[in-house]
């Protein structure tokens, strides 16, 4: 399996991103009036994963809008977020990315993340370091949360539950040099794995919003875990990542703004 197959894949959808970009005339709701999807997202979608089923018919593909492929027990896994920051991108916030995962066995072994406006592509392989635009990235040196910048997001349905990471973001706002919300997960883990961000945290997440960039932060020396630092899982929808140095602190800090939650 080559990185060269996933940068094709980005090239392609990157492709379509930019040409729908400004031009979008069909933006609809999903899980409630705030959830979007947009012809660009379902363009992006159809052109990978035709690619990957034209160059490896045998793998399985999950994608947000397309779902799992039928195949059963196979070895490799592509999870794919065609668009990820739709929303940004509606209102031509040019923040968003494809996002690109190939997992064997159940582990990720190909990441990329590409922002096809700013021309960033950040790619990682298992084993062999991380790069964004073909150099070599690591993460942030930062010791402290004090001395951090940190991002996080709010799941669609915050308006609906509890879990709406409010009181989280409050408490880490008040003890970092900020925490930044800019709209599409991919992209915050890239930043964490680029030194850019030295921590990163979220709730009620999907696997194609991460599956890729915890491979990045990971390869750039980073780390990934559950919200509860526990080893990470895809699908639980929560996850904490940083630079190695402020992990246990910004855990702890998540763990006393929960129980202030409730
Ligand atoms: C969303 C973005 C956002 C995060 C949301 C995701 P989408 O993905 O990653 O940053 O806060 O939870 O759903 O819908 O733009 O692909
Ligand atoms: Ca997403
Ligand atoms: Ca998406």
């Amino acid at each position: 399996m080559t990185l060269a197959f996933a940068h094709e894949l980005a090239k392609a959808s990157g492709v379509v991103l930019k040409n729908y970009w400004g031009k979008l005339k069909n933006i609809q709701s999903k899980s409630n009036s705030y959830d979007l999807v947009t012809e660009a997202d379902q363009e992006s979608e159809a052109i990978i994963i035709q690619m990957i089923q034209d160059a490896y018919p045998s793998h399985q593909i999950l994608s947000e809008e397309s779902g799992l492929t039928e195949k059963k027990e196979a070895e490799y896994l592509w999870i794919i977020d065609p668009l990820d920051g739709t929303t940004n991108y509606t209102h031509q916030y040019p923040w968003f990315a494809v996002s690109i995962a190939l997992y064997h066995e159940g582990s990720p072994i190909l990441g990329i993340v590409y922002n096809p406006i700013y021309e960033e592509l950040f790619e990682a392989e298992k084993g062999k370091g991380a790069k964004l635009n073909n150099q070599t990235i690591q993460v942030s040196k930062t010791e402290t949360l004090e001395k951090s910048l940190l991002a996080t997001g709010f799941a669609y349905n915050r308006m609906q539950t509890k879990e709406n990471n409010y009181q989280e973001f409050f408490h880490l706002t008040n003890r970092t040099q900020g925490v930044r919300r800019c709209g599409a997960a991919s992209l915050d883990l890239a930043y964490v794995a680029a030194g850019r961000l030295d921590g990163y945290w979220e709730r009620g997440l999907a696997p194609w919003d991460t599956a890729a960039g915890i491979l990045l932060v990971q390869e750039a020396g980073g780390i990934v875990s559950s919200y509860e630092n526990a080893p990470f899982d895809p699908y639980s929808g929560r996850i904490l990542s940083s630079n190695g140095k402020i992990h246990d602190p910004l855990h702890k800090q998540l763990m006393e703004a929960s129980r202030l939650e409730n």
